[in-house]
């Protein structure tokens, strides 16, 4: 590592431990979302960023969509879902997170400091639901919910969902996550905190990794996600949106993942990806594949190329995270979902650029695995 991209590595390491100690700190702020717009608000940057989405809105719901079955590998994001039980079941899971991505249509699309806009009252609404959520979760009441979800399992399901834990598991032992000790002393810390009762049920650390799922993909590895072409301006755009995002649902200036900079934010999310992976590493549940496989397996109704493995297998290249043992034990129906994800999200909707890349994908390791390769 050179001098220079060392410093920027220490100077991201500083400010994700400012962001960790939000974990002792409500995430609410407020009852009502303020309507005072903060200091560094940019009016034409956030019309920008909803001008990307408008762009590239496929790219970022479908990334949004792997985040959010990943980020269910993150416990303290897990257990929330869990005991209000509107996820439970495949068409429950797909109600509550179609609700999601309405949500968030009209925060990219409509003003949100416009007092009667549909984003505004929007947010508002998410506002109160995570008020009662962090309520709830204080109370005994809330606790016996997680167990109960878990018992409510569809057993149904159970066999598909122990085998695929059986590979998540295998894949990230072996994950190699840079500064392990970093994030193992982190980790350790939250972990002796949470069973000492010490932490709010949602905390400013929590929304700040949540805020990850919906723009860190796009931001880190654009091409993976089918985002060709955007712009610095773009970025920046993307990032005021994400800022104010978090500004109104309640994130505090000093914990907000989005920074002045492209590159600081870049540098940023960079290490919060590595907290995940060694979240991962330690911490893959049966209860989290559950969830995700009830969340793939709802969103199947709307479209039948989505399996768990191949999707979870795709989100994790984004990230780097190796997952062999699952990827090899993709049936050849989950190894078509998966070339129909990584062909689409590649290579998107232009036509040229596929063609040329279709020529390459047919000599690669995937298509020899599918038998489709040229002599
Ligand atoms: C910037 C961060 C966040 C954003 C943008 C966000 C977005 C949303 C949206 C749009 C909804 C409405 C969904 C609906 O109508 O059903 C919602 C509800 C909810 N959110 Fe968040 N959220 C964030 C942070 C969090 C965090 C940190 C947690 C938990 C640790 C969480 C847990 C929940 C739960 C439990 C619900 C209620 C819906 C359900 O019952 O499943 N959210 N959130």
């Amino acid at each position: 590592m050179s001098l220079e991209s060392n410093a920027s590595n220490c100077r991201a390491k500083e400010k994700f431990l400012q962001i960790f100690e939000g974990r002792k700190f409500e995430m609410l702020r407020y009852d009502t979302i303020p309507s005072e717009k903060p200091d560094w608000y940019d009016h034409d940057q956030f019309l920008q960023g909803q001008d990307f989405y408008r762009r590239f809105s496929v790219g970022i719901l479908f990334s949004k969509f792997m985040s959010l079955v990943l980020g269910l590998f993150f416990p303290r994001l897990l257990r929330p879902l869990m005991f209000t039980r509107r996820s439970e079941r495949p068409l429950d899971a797909l109600r509550r997170y179609t609700a999601t991505g309405m949500h968030v249509f009209l925060w990219y699309t409509r003003d949100p400091w416009d007092p009667d806009s549909k984003s505004r009252k929007s947010l508002q609404e998410v506002t109160t639901m995570h008020r009662h959520i962090a309520r709830m979760g204080e109370t005994t009441q809330g606790r016996q919910k997680i167990q109960e979800a878990m018992a409510n399992m569809d057993t149904d399901y159970l066999g598909a969902v122990e085998e695929a834990l059986h590979c998540f598991q295998e894949d990230t032992s072996k994950l190699q996550v840079p500064d392990s000790e970093f994030f193992a002393c982190l980790h350790s810390q939250l972990k002796e905190e949470e069973e000492a009762m010490e932490l709010p049920t949602l905390s400013q650390f929590d929304l700040a990794l949540t805020q990850m799922g919906f723009f860190g993909a796009p931001l880190l590895y654009p091409h993976r996600v089918g985002i060709h072409g955007a712009t610095e301006r773009d970025w920046e755009g993307f990032i005021m949106f994400w800022r104010t995002m978090g500004y109104l649902l309640g994130i505090d200036d000093k914990y907000n993942l989005c920074q002045d900079t492209v590159a600081e934010t870049r540098e940023l999310l960079q290490v919060c990806c590595g907290y995940f992976s060694w979240q991962v590493h330690v911490d893959c549940s049966l209860a989290a594949t559950f969830m995700a496989f009830t969340v793939v397996e709802g969103h199947r109704k709307l479209n039948q190329g989505l399996r768990l493995k191949p999707l979870i297998v795709y989100a994790s290249t984004i990230y780097d995270i190796k997952m062999e043992k699952t990827r090899k034990s993709m049936t050849w129906h989950e190894w078509f979902c998966y070339m129909k994800i990584w062909r689409f999200l590649r290579y998107g909707w232009n036509s040229d650029s596929a063609a040329a890349d279709e020529q390459q994908f047919l000599h690669s390791e995937h298509s020899l695995k599918l038998g489709l390769a040229h002599n």
